[in-house]
């Protein structure tokens, strides 16, 4: 809900409530916005208003002010009239105020949240907004970058520069029941003169002392090729953080979602701000403690790089920024992102319907594909229950390694002899769904593209382009390149009567021009003509997508680059769901989801099966493990079916089974994060909080470390509930020599007799069973079976063995 009232001396109040938090800013007399409060919810109007207003006696040394009444003429605000705090006061320093946008020259010498720079000798990058009208709107308003849908409430203000006579138009849209409110800002040149746009942050959050006494913790999620998402915290007494991408995309060094906490928030309790961004570019959120022990948080497109060069009548827009609060810890913060991305970010035919179960060829067989071997895996994966196939990498042109062909959609006939159609038709024949990858924005220099239009890639003149995965980038700023595209792929996905996309991409941005050729409209909507080269390719790149997405409403589009190095919300304004990482390995896999949790929901992060020992760890684990651990993801499978024996298949099958009768539950449930140590729990609940699926992942068995248990999250607490595991039948090869503890006869480990006896002699493990309310389950817990510590092996002995796992289900 927004409100907007005037407070006792007719200061306009904005007042935007969700479920539980509140958000409060007020026009000064000076007409600049304080932000007055974001928490908790609260009850404020004009009588009690004056409550979260600071109170400001005196301007502080060698601050620089602002008279209040340096505009009174021009807005007609009277400053005369009492505002409560300041009273009687006619200068303020905004360098100590809480603002909910900043420019320079002004006082404020924090990190601004606007800079331009208007044409002429003598100008300066002091800019001075003053509010100048308020609207309230049905429905969101949309702009031309991807933005969330479905709001209760928007707020757009708009604020005037009284000297260049600018404008900046800030957005606020309101998620009640995710706890959600989303900012952006808009700036259009309505002056005469010519500006250069340097920076237009998305959202600003300043926030007041609070926090005086504790430490800020600032938490970012980093990593890189195939160890995305690593948690890391850091405490800031005073000075400024950020977290950048300078990569072109959002990329995998430092993924746009971040929280900003005290020290003591915990998973379910203490309070946490997090914030993300719609946007798939260059960005940065930083976080500034300022000596007067204020915060200033900013979010949006990194401003290292400059934006746009305005004539007069232009304009640019800035992506919108999402924030959400809790008082319920990191898991009630991610409850809200989670609702927020699901339904209002997440579009489309796909968006709330199960995704399938898939089999995926590249870790199976790389660039070896055939029509032969690729049909061989199909029928295996068929046997098993699965219900989609998708061709990775390697169909096309002469790719048999990654130097060439990038650019070439046209089939390999060598490799499929009855082109995309003949193979679509016999998997569809199989009755699975037919996938394919792609990478369209990319071009091998070893590709008849290439030789045709040199000038279409991302390249500074006459300075040698670097490689990156021997791929350079198309230039998606240039019409002709997307048009080229939008063609390509329309063929492709029809040829192949296609039913999936992996859409890819595998290197970062190195050498590009700051700006697009002057005078050459890119076409793109929204954005001014002479406009940042990055920025203006992500554009070009989103309206390929949405036309993409247009034409081809029935196909379920997963996103992927290089797995995680763009897995945000931009992208997932088009595509439903994004490859997590490249990393199969469950173990690190663990680390991963557990990182991408915090701020998005599984059901838009896939996570596959794949061999053992594993592609980028070598690590062994269990098929069971491998299988949990992706379980909690849209899963799928990536390894040689085809070279599995009759009883793993049988394992295969068995597993895609059990996650089709909890697929609904695990792939749109609520995931609550339990524990995350050497050993990682979480649990999903289904909506009706009927059904409930946890995972015990243990990473590094400790000897005699015999008792543990499982609290579990979210449950409804009148509920009594079946807890339960399967039953496990364990290899006795599992055990090495202590066979012969138990032998009649003696077998030597690794011998012939050992696997025959293994073959037929199975350990039983009849695991935990039994009914408890969701009150004693979520507050109790389950105490589990005590696990095998060198003695004590019978049939509820708990295999506590190195990655080793466990999926326990609670039904009510
Ligand atoms: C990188 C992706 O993340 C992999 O899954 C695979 O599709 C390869 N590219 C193919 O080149």
């Amino acid at each position: 809900m927004i409100k907007r009232f005037k407070d006792k001396n007719s200061g306009e109040v904005f007042h935007i409530s969700t479920k539980n938090t509140s958000y409060l800013f007020r026009v000064l007399p000076t007409g600049h916005l304080e932000h007055l409060y974001y928490g908790k919810k609260v009850n404020a109007d004009a009588d009690t208003v004056n409550c979260f207003m600071e109170r400001r006696s005196f301007v502080s040394g060698n601050s620089v002010t602002v008279s209040e009444d340096r505009y009174t003429s021009k807005n007609n605000n009277d400053i005369s009239t009492k505002n409560g705090a300041g009273e009687g006061k006619t200068e303020i320093s905004l360098d100590d105020i809480c603002l909910e946008y900043s420019t320079r020259g002004m006082g404020d010498f924090r990190e601004p949240m606007i800079e331009y720079l208007p044409e002429g000798e003598s100008s300066g990058y002091t800019a001075d907004f003053i509010f100048d009208s308020a609207r309230l709107i049905d429905g969101n308003e949309a702009g031309s970058l991807p933005c969330s849908y479905g709001a209760d409430g928007y707020l757009l203000i708009t604020l005037r520069e009284p000297v260049d006579h600018t404008t900046l138009v800030l957005h606020y849209a309101v998620y009640e029941s995710c706890d959600v409110i989303t900012k952006r800002a808009v700036f259009w040149n309505s002056g005469k003169k010519t500006v250069m746009l340097n920076r237009l942050l998305s959202n600003q959050l300043d926030l007041d002392n609070s926090y005086y006494d504790k430490n800020i913790c600032f938490t970012s999620f980093n990593g890189a090729w195939t160890r995305e998402m690593a948690k890391h915290t850091t405490m800031l007494n005073g000075g400024t953080i950020s977290n950048k991408s300078t990569t072109g995309s959002s990329s995998n060094f430092a993924n746009p979602f971040v929280m900003v906490h005290p020290e003591n928030t915990g998973e379910d309790a203490g309070e946490v701000y997090g914030f993300n961004l719609v946007y798939s570019g260059n960005h940065a959120e930083i976080l500034q403690v300022t000596p007067y022990h204020k915060l200033r948080f900013l979010s949006g497109i990194n401003p290292d790089f400059p934006l746009a060069r305005l004539e007069s009548g232009e304009s640019f827009e800035a992506p919108e920024a999402v924030l959400c609060y809790s008082t319920d810890g990191f898991n009630g913060l991610s409850r809200g992102m989670h609702e927020f991305v699901r339904n209002h970010v997440i579009r489309g035919k796909w968006k709330a319907k199960d995704r399938p179960v898939l089999l995926n060829s590249w870790e199976a067989v790389y660039f070896k594909l055939t029509e032969a071997r690729l049909l061989k895996l199909a029928k295996k994966a068929a046997d098993c229950g699965i219900e989609l196939f998708v061709m990775d990498d390697g169909w096309f042109g002469n790719r048999n390694d990654d130097r060439s062909s990038l650019g070439d959609w046209q089939v390999n006939k060598k490799k499929l002899p009855g082109g995309l159609e003949g193979l679509s038709a016999k998997i569809h024949g199989l009755g699975m769904k037919f996938g394919i990858w792609v990478e369209p924005e990319m071009v091998n220099t070893d590709s008849r593209l290439y030789k045709k239009h040199p000038d279409w890639v991302l390249q500074i003149p006459d300075r040698e382009q670097a490689e990156g995965r021997n791929q350079r980038l198309l230039d998606l700023s240039k019409p002709e390149v997307r048009e080229y595209l939008f063609d390509e792929m329309s063929r492709v996905f029809t040829e192949g009567s296609v039913d999936y996309v992996k859409w890819d991409y595998n290197r970062n941005y190195s050498d590009f021009p700051v700006f697009c050729d002057a005078g050459k409209p890119h076409g793109i909507a929204g954005l001014p003509a002479r406009v940042s080269k990055p920025h203006a390719c992500i554009t070009g790149l989103y309206e390929l997508m949405e036309k993409l997405t247009q034409k081809f409403p029935k196909i379920l589009f997963e996103g992927c680059a290089a797995g995680g190095n763009r897995f945000d919300l931009g992208m997932l304004s088009y595509f439903p769901q994004i490859w997590a990482s490249d990393d199969t390995d469950p173990v690190m896999r663990a680390d991963i989801q557990n990182g991408y949790s915090y701020g998005y929901p599984q059901s838009c992060y896939t996570g596959h099966v794949s061999a053992s020992p594993n592609h980028q760890t070598l690590r062994n684990t269990s098929l069971k493990t491998r299988f949990d651990v992706a379980a909690f993801t849209l899963m799928g499978y990536e390894l040689n079916l085809a070279d599995m024996s009759d009883a793993e298949l049988g394992k295969v099958k068995e597993q895609v089974g059990l996650y089709k009768k909890y697929r609904h539950t695990l792939q749109f449930g609520q995931l609550h994060r339990i524990r995350h140590d050497n050993v990682t729990q979480w649990i999903i609940v289904s909506e009706d909080k009927k059904t409930a699926v946890a995972l015990h992942l243990l990473e590094l068995a400790h000897a005699n470390d015999r008792s543990c248990k499982i609290v579990l999250k979210g449950l409804d607490p009148e509920t009594k509930y079946h807890f339960y595991a399967r039953e496990q039948s364990v290899d006795v090869r599992v055990f090495g020599d202590l066979i012969n503890t138990m032998a009649p006869i003696h077998i030597r480990q690794g011998s012939v007799m050992h696997d025959v006896v293994a073959k037929y002699v199975k350990v039983k493990i009849v695991p935990e069973n039994l009914y408890a309310y969701g009150d004693a389950l979520m507050n109790a817990g389950v105490k589990l079976n005590s696990s095998y510590a060198a003695t004590g092996l019978d049939e509820n002995t708990r295999l506590a063995l190195d990655f080793s796992s466990e999926m326990y289900f609670a039904e009510g």
